[in-house]
């Protein structure tokens, strides 16, 4: 079945005598949706091109296209030059429509979602590949260090509606500051419903040792055609490092067993070490 949405948009509803794309069971089917995002006019453009996206309406989040998502997808549409030839993660990337957008138009693109939900990540490879797109595809989750996210170096990070649970917002923060510490002069840009006007945002940015460097009303660029469609106060956001010199240092790191006495030592295995840490910089708080 065929369906427009307000925005002009094709949904595709697939259904038993209709099979979707994505390779699911029939009941799982019934709840896909296909739905195509179209960027530029190709009348006028002829970089134009439209992204299609898989929807689970089964999954509570992840497996929809958020408008926070739509937005930040037009951004990076609109800012393409700037995504062109660079290197790009995505974070809480669910049905990943700025990804594959980024990744349109020329960046190296990650995307990420909870490695604990094995069934969007697979839904990203999926829409990866429905495009037509080599996006590599990983479990990233927020405040979780496994070894992978050490070799991660990015030019921009980009995370559509994952401001949206305060309980998440540190891990969140933790992650995006290690990531930016980790990949100097790259630049995380979200976009996020404004729902209690509250800012906790700012001062979590501050407490992380962040800044906003550009801070846009999400409607301000959007084509009249697509901001119809939504509604809400989103906004978007470019953070970056207050200083790069910001962070942790490390004044002391022993052997644990440069200290013991031997009598102790006996009784312990292991590599253990000890390391005194203290503020980079306390001037910039
Ligand atoms: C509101 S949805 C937004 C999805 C998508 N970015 C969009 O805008 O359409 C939030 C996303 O964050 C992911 N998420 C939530 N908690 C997470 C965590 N602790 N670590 C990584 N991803 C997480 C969810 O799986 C979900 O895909």
């Amino acid at each position: 079945m065929e369906l427009k949405d307000a925005d002009d948009h094709t949904i595709t509803t697939s259904s038993s005598s209709s099979p979707s794309s994505c390779s699911s069971s029939s009941a799982d089917q019934q709840m896909t949706t296909t739905s195509h995002h179209h960027f530029g006019n190709p009348s006028e453009n002829s970089e134009a091109f439209s992204i299609s996206i898989i929807e689970s309406m089964k999954e509570e989040y992840g497996l929809f296209v958020w408008p926070c998502s739509v937005v930040l997808a037009e951004y990076v549409w609109q800012q393409r030059s700037r995504f062109s030839g660079v290197s790009v993660i995505e974070l809480g990337a669910g049905t990943s429509l700025p990804g594959l957008v980024a990744a349109k138009v020329g960046s190296d693109v990650t995307l990420t979602d909870d490695s604990n939900r094995p069934e969007v990540l697979a839904n990203m490879k999926s829409v990866s590949d429905l495009n037509n797109l080599n996006c590599k595809v990983m479990g990233l989750t927020w405040g979780m260090w496994d070894a992978t996210i050490f070799s991660i170096h990015q030019n921009v990070i980009l995370g559509a509606d994952v401001l949206y649970d305060t309980s998440g917002f540190d891990d969140l923060f933790a992650t995006v500051t290690f990531l930016l510490q980790n990949s100097p002069g790259s630049v995380f840009i979200t976009t996020y419903h404004n729902r209690s006007g509250h800012h906790l945002i700012e001062f979590l940015m501050v407490k992380w040792g962040l800044k906003c460097t550009k801070l846009l009303d999400g409607f301000s660029f959007m084509p009249s055609y697509k901001a119809s469609g939504l509604s809400g106060n989103i906004q978007l956001a470019e953070i970056v490092l207050n200083s790069e010199e910001w962070g942790l240092k490390c004044t002391k790191l022993l052997d644990g067993f440069s200290f013991m006495p031997s009598y102790k030592a006996s009784g312990l295995s292991g590599n253990i070490q000890l390391a005194e840490i203290v503020l980079n910089s306390e001037e910039v708080r």
